[in-house]
């Protein structure tokens, strides 16, 4: 693994966007959430661009107040593999919760599209916010958040487990002998733990990366302790630098005191960046999506973190209503926060909706300051890089244009993919299979990252 650190980017690719009203921009196809060859043309300008990876959200409850994009959309896995036939380099991420699926099928999937798309497939393991979530599949209670987080690591563990079902040279293929796979390197996982019983093989072999990337978004104690024990890569959201540099140095803390090396955990903040000629012309890129924005969806959108608690019966114009552990059982680190920011600065119900819905990113203006913005996290430890969402489709193409080349001319980030696998690019090592590290009387640490640009 190299020493050298380099920019990484990924690009949530996100329909009509992810805010209320973004949809009704101009620019804005208004059937973008369920358009393919719309995600076909964001996926190829990321791969331009070369960024690592494409981002794939999900959520599996939805409700009149749910943002446009939430109501009509693809399911993750489903998109990314037709995306992988139209695209060569880049890292196909999906959304898949630990909550709310079943181990071997998540296992097969992912293997399934790692191998699809020759070894690209990445994993976002989320536990699921909504309480609705529950009556969508057949589970009376929607779990507490600590259980969710137990749920996940075991959930993780037999995922990982099942991937490793077969050893790598398992498939013999010789059809001379009629020998068609060697018995001794197939290994049923036999897993009996609190929450799962898998007995195993998956009946698929291990892909071109060993094993799909693990990424991890959640961000509360519980959450930085996963990714910190488990995860290769994490999505998190900052709005200033030292709360980044504060979480940054916290998880990789975390995954040093694990005894992994800190490097091994990327650590990629989401941001939306407005890059235009000039400032006044991003500034006003921002005002013409941010007018779209009325005070009651403000509310809806406000009110989905706290599990679509209604926001509409508090004065607007009066101090943040005091909620209680109102959000404890949602989207817990987001709620936290919103509930501290607006104590703390005092803001009113309208302010925090408005800011909630229509966030002012600081990563606006030219290209250079889009670029030095992005230097100056990315130096300072507060990001390995950056999971790019845009609210119109020409952001995308924008940031990709003008704002790649400059830092690739700085040397911050590659000319070129590395590796044809998500792994390699990202710098994240293949995980040995634990019986062939077990045959070989090794611990089932991992190889280098020279290996991983071997496949
Ligand atoms: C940056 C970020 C992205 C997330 N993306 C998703 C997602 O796509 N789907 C989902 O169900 N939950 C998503 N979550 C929610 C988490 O999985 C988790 O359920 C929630 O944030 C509560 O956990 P936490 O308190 O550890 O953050 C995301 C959370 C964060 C912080």
């Amino acid at each position: 693994m190299t020493n050298t650190r380099s920019l990484k980017f990924g690009a949530i690719i996100h329909g009509v966007g992810g805010s209320v009203t973004g949809w009704r921009h101009p620019e804005v196809l208004s059937d973008a959430s369920v358009n393919f060859d719309f995600y076909k043309r964001q996926a190829q300008t990321a791969e331009e661009g070369k960024f690592d990876l494409l981002f794939i959200a999900d959520g599996l409850y939805i409700n009149e107040k749910s943002i446009p994009h939430f109501l009509n959309r693809f399911e993750p896995l489903t998109i990314l593999s037709a995306l992988a036939a139209v695209t060569s380099k880049i890292g196909l991420v999906g959304t898949l919760s630990t909550s709310y699926s079943e181990p071997f099928t998540v296992a097969r999937q992912f293997a399934s599209l790692d191998k699809i798309s020759g070894g690209r497939a990445g994993w976002n393991v989320v536990t699921s916010p909504l309480e609705g979530t529950a009556r969508n599949h057949n589970i009376r209670n929607h779990p507490a958040h600590a259980d969710r987080y137990k749920i996940a690591e075991e959930h993780l563990e037999v995922v990982r487990g099942l991937w490793d079902s077969w050893e790598d040279d398992a498939f013999v293929r010789d059809k001379e002998s009629g020998v068609f796979f060697d018995p001794e390197k197939l290994h049923r996982l036999d897993h009996k733990g609190e929450y799962f019983s898998v007995e195993g093989p998956l009946n698929i072999d291990r892909s071109p990366q060993g094993q799909p990337v693990v990424f991890q978004a959640g961000s509360s104690e519980d959450g930085k302790s996963l990714a910190a024990r488990s995860a290769d890569a994490v999505f998190t959201g900052h709005e200033h630098l030292e709360d980044a540099q504060a979480f940054y140095k916290d998880v990789k803390q975390r995954a040093a005191a694990n005894g992994r090396q800190p490097q091994d955990v990327a650590i990629l903040p989401g941001i939306n960046p407005i890059v235009g000629r000039t400032r006044e012309e991003a500034e006003a890129r921002y005002e013409e999506i941010a007018s779209l924005v009325t005070i009651e969806k403000a509310l809806e959108y406000l009110g989905r973190f706290f599990d679509h608690h209604d926001f509409s019966q508090y004065p607007l114009d009066e101090a943040f209503p005091d909620l209680g552990d109102l959000g404890s059982n949602a989207f817990k680190s987001g709620t936290d926060k919103i509930k501290r920011d607006a104590k703390e600065q005092g803001l009113t119900l309208r302010q925090v909706a408005l800011r909630s819905a229509t966030p002012k990113t600081t990563f606006i203006g030219t290209a250079e300051d889009v670029a030095d913005r992005i230097q100056e996290w990315f130096e300072a430890e507060g990001a390995d890089g950056f999971i790019i969402h845009t609210d119109i489709p020409s952001g995308l193409r924008n940031f990709v244009d003008q704002v790649v080349p400059i830092l690739q001319e700085r040397g911050l980030y590659r000319l070129d993919y590395e590796t044809d696998t998500l792994r390699g690019n990202l710098g994240v090592p293949i995980p040995e299979n634990r019986y062939t590290s077990q045959r070989r009387g090794q611990s089932s640490t991992a190889n280098s990252v020279e290996s991983a640009t071997a496949n």
